[in-house]
């Protein structure tokens, strides 16, 4: 039998045509297009590129657009539904059942055409943050806010979760946010996700896989994880001790590290341009200060004394972010996967247009 590779590291299980990643050099494209290269874009085009393996022209934008603007209600029954269920406050949690829910709700359900599929993708992108929003209405005990349909998709979601219009740069960042979060090849979650689709379960099935997946702090949780490090912290001059103490134990520290990157994640780099924009914009550097201080420690700690290639991910500056936005970092892992969801669909579109069973073998000892 092959050597056994310890949680697959290393191993290629598969072509794909939807991102490609040089972990030496910290490259990563969508669809053959740098990620620097759309981060400008509203996260609609982006959505439509990974779903249909090329950027849309102006009046496929639109319509694309319109018709996730037109889903983004959800079902009312499906609402009370939610209300009725206590999740506390993880908002994964209720965000993987509501999944479960929709799919009961679909007319095509049990239509596997790729039509069919397609306007699966669309109610599930456009759904994923109306669901979002109405748990944390739920759990806060606010009224449920109906989707905007003036707004973009990630204005509306920041809409729905406070009330009020965001600023310009709150929804750009929002939005940035989702494109950053939209696709990364076979990360745990879209692995996962990919088995699901080789059996030729159904899409709803296979992105319960990809949401079960996210949820721990090793993959998308770690974002969560960072949120609450830097409460933790609270001050720069706390920085040393913390760090010590989690070298000490032994402990991972959130948002560092990463299988592919073994230098800086573009994504960190393009996050912490978002992040320092919000500092600037709302006057209050301090959260930003103190997360670049901890970027330097822990640049002197991984790589100058221990010779580690260990930088910030993706999950690092994007906490910042979150918390310059003023997110409860209970819905930090749903959101990355508002974004995800994208890229999650184009991976289980491809896996049934050129399927082959995921199965791996186990060496018995
Ligand atoms: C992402 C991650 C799971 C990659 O894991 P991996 O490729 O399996 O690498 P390992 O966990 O085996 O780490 C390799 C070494 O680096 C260390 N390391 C890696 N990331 C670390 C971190 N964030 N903090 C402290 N040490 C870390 C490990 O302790 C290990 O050290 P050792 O060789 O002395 O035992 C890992 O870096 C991690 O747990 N990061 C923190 C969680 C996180 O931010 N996840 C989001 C990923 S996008």
């Amino acid at each position: 039998m092959e050597e056994m590779k310890k949680g697959l590291e290393g191993v290629v299980a598969l072509d794909t045509r939807i991102s490609f990643i040089d972990g030496a050099k910290g490259i990563l494209k969508y669809r053959g297009i740098n990620i620097e290269e759309l981060t400008d874009l509203p996260y609609d085009t982006v959505s439509y590129l990974l779903i249909n393996g090329k950027l849309p022209n102006e009046l496929e934008l639109i319509e694309y657009s319109q018709r996730i603007r037109e889903d983004r209600c959800v079902n009312a029954k499906l609402l009370e539904m939610l209300k009725n269920i206590y999740f506390g406050e993880e908002a994964l949690d209720g965000l993987r059942t509501a999944v479960s829910l929709i799919s009961h709700f679909d007319y095509e359900n049990d239509d596997h055409s790729s039509n069919a599929n397609k306007n699966k993708a669309i109610r599930l992108v456009a759904k994923f943050p109306t669901i979002v929003a109405a748990l944390n209405s739920c759990y806060e005990g606010h009224e449920y806010i109906e989707p905007h349909s003036d707004l973009s998709h990630g204005g509306n979601f920041l809409y729905m979760l406070k009330g009020c219009i965001p600023t310009e740069l709150e929804a750009e960042a929002l939005e940035k946010d989702l494109i950053l979060s939209a696709e990364h090849e076979l990360n745990p979650s879209t692995f996962s996700l990919r088995i699901a689709a080789s059996t030729r379960s159904d899409p709803y099935s296979a992105i319960i896989c990809g949401l079960c997946t996210l949820k721990g702090n090793l993959h998308g949780g770690a974002r969560k994880g960072v949120m609450e490090m830097l409460d933790e912290i609270r001050k720069p001059e706390n920085i040393k001790g913390y760090v010590a103490d989690k070298f000490e134990k032994r402990e991972k520290i959130m948002g560092f590290g990463h299988r592919v990157y073994k230098t800086w994640d573009p994504r960190a780099r393009l996050y912490k341009q978002v992040a320092k924009k919000l500092a600037l914009e709302k006057g209050d550097r301090y959260l930003f200060d103190m997360a670049e201080e901890l970027e330097k420690v822990l640049y002197y700690e991984f790589v100058e004394k221990r010779g580690k290639a260990i930088y910030p991910n993706v999950d690092f500056y994007s906490a910042v972010v979150y918390k310059y936005l003023d997110i409860p970092s209970e819905l930090a892992t749903s959101i990355f996967a508002m974004g995800r969801v994208s890229g999650w669909i184009a991976h289980c579109m491809e896996q049934y247009s050129e399927n082959k069973v995921i199965r791996p073998r186990a060496h018995f000892v």
